[in-house]
């Protein structure tokens, strides 16, 4: 019987393939990371081909371990990490560079260049983000400008861009041979590059960027078939029917498909997305404003996003860079073995800080250290930092929409962490609540496939399939969660203007 889904979440630390049934439980996952490349300070690369070949291995993976085949699948749905450009050859299927992950603040002095004429938010009408290196378009402008011979064969109509999904995507489906080159609406509002309101990219801002309109990918809804799978084998013939990124894809896992709905990623960065519906909300305190989902010929849903880059990616510098824990996990009872963070404040400004402040000037900074500090106290600030960044984001929502959050919905891997859980709780004084499934991205992907296969009749059918797995409520009081938020917007203070003509974007 085809009443499974397949999602696939090509995430930025590893690539999921998760098996669910018609009930949305999960049947079977498979995992792989793969290699985070630094080449210098402030670069972040990932190689397109290793990306692919985990995609087919978890794939064929998630399959065999459910005991299932290509007939069992109703669809397969995609999620990715947004904004990570891919550039490749479509005549050889080989990538002109390796992706240049959203992480990536390379191309600073170009959107330095552009911010001079114009500020940060001369795109922001058309699409609803402010210039920052995060997105995807100054990235293709950087390998179109430094890759040899890859203006002119843009030019001639040979290089295609794609974030993970329509790399993928392409392979999935035959790559050379009959590849489909696609992104929904969700992943293009994260390039700076697609109009928001007319959901097509905007010829001027491709001049801008200086990008071919040839290279770009065909955008299309969130729900639907798109095409089918071709490669791996063990897939052939499962229709592509679902196409979110990780963030959105999350939000629709967790069913919040409906106006002043929100949920809290906590991954390798923190994501917070509040669903505005067909209306386009504009920010006046640092959100951005994107696409939610756009299901069929429906009118799109769009939702207002408080993006901060580091956040689980801290958790794992303690762990590779300084190796005061041996995995992520191994944080939690490090930071739970004293009461507080002892006066320490860790702002994680690794590429400058996104959401609310937009500063790419700032830079990592550990303050309010004393002889008393020690490494757990130091792992407590780390997981503090995460719960305090998602403040500022729910500060902004709040005076943006006057929306009074009353609980904050959770997931991503983060969210497994009962310390972190509880004091987010205490310094938003509201209930947090994690669902029974956190692979809420992954679900979300599933849902939009299933949706669009007549494995789900409509959304509202999906609701009930949300059961809540734990909540934390407030236990500290207001006037001391109050007292350590002003401490640490103190130490936010202190990371702004680190980059100047000393310290440049790239050193
Ligand atoms: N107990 C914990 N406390 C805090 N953070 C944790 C804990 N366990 C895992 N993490 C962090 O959670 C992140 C992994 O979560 P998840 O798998 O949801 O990430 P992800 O963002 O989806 O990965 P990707 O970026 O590949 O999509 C890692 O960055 C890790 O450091
Ligand atoms: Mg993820």
């Amino acid at each position: 019987m085809s009443e499974h889904v397949l999602a696939l979440d090509q995430g930025t630390t590893s690539t999921r393939a998760i098996v669910f049934d018609a009930d949305g439980g999960i049947v079977s996952v498979a995992q792989r990371e793969h290699k985070q490349i630094f080449p210098r300070a402030g670069w972040v690369e990932h190689d397109p081909i290793e990306i692919w070949t985990n995609t087919q291995w978890v794939i064929a993976a998630a399959l065999d371990d459910a005991g299932l085949g290509p007939r069992d699948f109703a669809g397969m749905g995609i999620t990715n990490q947004r904004e990570t450009a891919i550039v490749w050859d479509r005549r050889t299927g080989r990538p002109v560079a390796n992706a240049l992950v959203w992480q990536d603040t390379r191309t600073q002095p170009l959107i330095d260049r552009l911010a001079a004429d114009g500020g940060a938010d001369r795109f922001a009408t058309t699409t609803g983000l402010p210039l920052a290196t995060y997105f995807s378009a100054s990235k293709i402008a950087w390998i179109l400008e430094n890759v040899p011979g890859a203006r002119a064969d843009a030019e001639a109509g040979h290089l295609l861009f794609g974030t993970p999904e329509t790399w993928v995507i392409w392979n999935l489906t035959g790559d050379t041979r009959s590849g489909i080159h696609v992104t929904d609406v969700t992943n293009a509002s994260r390039t700076l590059l697609m109009d928001l309101s007319t959901l097509e990219w905007s010829d001027e801002l491709l001049a801008v960027f200086g990008i071919p309109r040839s290279m770009m990918p065909e955008i299309v809804s969130s729900s639907g078939v798109v095409g089918e799978v071709r490669e791996p084998p063990a897939a052939r013939g499962i229709p592509i029917a679902g196409i979110l990124g990780d963030q959105q894809a999350a939000t629709f896992g967790q069913a919040a498909f409906d106006p002043g709905q929100s949920k809290n990623t906590y991954g390798t960065g923190n994501f917070l997305l509040v669903n505005t519906g067909k209306e386009i909300v504009r920010s006046q305190h640092g959100l951005v404003t994107t696409v939610a989902y756009r299901c069929g010929d429906e009118p799109a849903s769009y939702a207002l996003e408080g993006s901060i880059a580091v956040t689980g990616s801290l958790v794992q510098w303690l762990r590779d860079n300084l190796g005061i824990i041996s995995s992520a996990s191994e944080v939690e009872r490090l930071a739970s073995s004293v009461e507080d963070s002892g006066g320490a404040y860790f702002v994680p400004a690794f590429s400058g800080l996104f959401a609310p402040y937009w500063r790419p000037d700032a830079r990592g900074a550990l303050v309010g250290l004393t002889r008393y500090v020690n490494k757990a106290h130091i792992a407590r600030a780390a997981i503090e930092a995460a719960a305090f960044q998602s403040r500022d984001v729910i500060d902004a929502i709040v005076a943006d929409t006057g929306l009074e959050l009353t609980e904050l919905r959770v997931d991503g891997g983060g969210s497994r962490d009962d310390v972190m859980m509880q004091f987010q709780s205490d310094i938003l004084g509201i209930p947090v609540v994690r669902p029974a499934i956190i692979e809420t991205t992954a679900l979300g992907a599933a849902y939009a496939a299933g949706l669009a296969t007549g494995v789900w009749p409509d959304r509202e059918s999906l609701r009930g399939h949300w059961r809540e797995g734990r909540r934390w409520e407030p236990a500290m009081p207001t006037e001391e969660a109050d007292r350590r938020v002003r401490l640490w917007r103190k130490a936010v203070t202190k990371s702004l203007d680190w980059v100047d003509e000393d310290v440049t974007a790239l050193s």
